[in-house]
Order: structure tokens, then C-alpha cells, then sequence
């Protein structure tokens, strides 16, 4: 089997950018958890948030890593910022955290054109209190299922791209 590469790491720090980077750059598909639930259960993320609750939100996202397990192979996944919590998530494939600091994560985001519907489309970041204390609880549960960190604050995609890719390459995960 050929594995997998995830891309975890808090709300907003870049994973699907960085997974789409990487697949240009190595030839693999790259896909994306909250992309897959979209369209399997047909709602945005916030509207199964707003209908479902977050609880229901966690079971489909359990749902999805047992079928990437079986089903996957060979591909860059990007993963919602709580998708490390699948019981599964090291069996799926080789794990890289991305790091940056929340502030950092923040500015980059209000830097953005689309910074208003990139903070609206995610439930978990409408409250920065909130978002502080969800940070500082995960910071070392990331840290705890990674097989890699890079850190990413202040760095350009393309350099990102080539830390993750040289470790991939000397780990044998990527073949070039
Ligand atoms: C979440 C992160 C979101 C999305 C959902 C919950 C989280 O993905 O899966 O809003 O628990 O951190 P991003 O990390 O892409 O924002």
C-alpha cells in the first residue's frame, strides 16, 4: 500500500493551500475531509454545525476517516482542524502538522481579500476567546499524532512544499 499523507493542523493555517502545492509538486491527488463531507451529506460545513451540531459533525468526520483508511491510497488529504481526532487517523497514513502560532494564523487570514467569508465559514472561529483556549488545548494533541512538524508561520507555500517533501522523500513516503 502506498500511503497517504495528512495535513493537519489548526483552523486556517493553510493545510488545503499546502496540499494543493504539494500535489503540483509530486504528481499526487490532494482531497480534502471537509470537502468529501460536503458533498457526501450535501450541506456546508457551518450548515451541518447550525442543524446537526458539532457532535453529529465529529461522527461523519469518523465516518469518512474509516473509509479513507480503506479506500485511499497514495493521496494528499487535507483535514479539517479536528479531524486528528479520528481514532484512526495514524492508520490512514503518515501525519504532518503544520505549526504556526494562533496569531499568526489570524493575521494571515485578515490579510486575506476573502477574510470576512474565511472566518463566517468556520463555526469554531466566531468567538476568539474560544479559539484561543481550542488552540492552546490541541497544540499538543497535534503535536502527539504527528509524525512530522514543519512550521509554516511566515513562510511562502513553496517553501513549506519543500520541507515536507524532503522529509517525505528521505522517509521513503514519496518516490521521485
Ligand atoms: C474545524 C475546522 C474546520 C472544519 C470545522 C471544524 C475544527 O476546518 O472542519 O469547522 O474543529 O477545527 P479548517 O481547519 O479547514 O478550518
Amino acid at each position: 500500500m502506498t500511503p497517504n499523507i495528512l495535513l493537519v493542523g489548526f483552523m486556517g493555517v493553510g493545510k488545503g493551500r499546502t496540499a494543493r502545492a504539494l500535489a503540483a509538486e509530486t504528481g499526487l491527488f490532494a482531497v480534502d475531509t471537509d470537502d468529501l463531507i460536503e458533498s457526501y451529506v450535501k450541506q456546508k460545513i457551518r450548515t451541518i454545525f447550525a442543524q446537526q451540531g458539532e457532535p453529529a459533525f465529529r461522527k461523519i468526520e469518523q465516518k469518512t476517516g474509516f473509509w479513507l483508511e480503506k479506500q485511499v491510497q497514495g493521496t494528499i488529504i487535507s483535514t479539517g482542524g479536528g479531524f486528528f481526532m479520528v481514532e484512526n487517523l495514524n492508520r490512514i497514513g503518515k501525519v504532518v502538522y503544520l505549526h504556526s502560532s494562533l496569531d499568526g494564523i489570524i493575521a494571515t487570514i485578515m490579510r486575506h481579500p476573502n477574510a470576512e467569508k474565511k472566518i463566517k465559514k468556520r463555526p469554531l472561529l466566531q468567538d476568539m476567546d474560544k479559539a484561543q483556549a481550542l488552540y492552546e488545548t490541541r497544540l499538543p494533541l497535534y503535536r502527539n499524532k504527528a509524525d512530522f512538524e514543519v512550521n509554516v508561520e511566515g513562510r511562502k507555500t513553496s517553501e513549506i512544499v519543500a520541507e515536507i517533501a524532503s522529509l517525505l522523500t528521505k522517509d521513503g513516503v514519496i518516490q521521485r
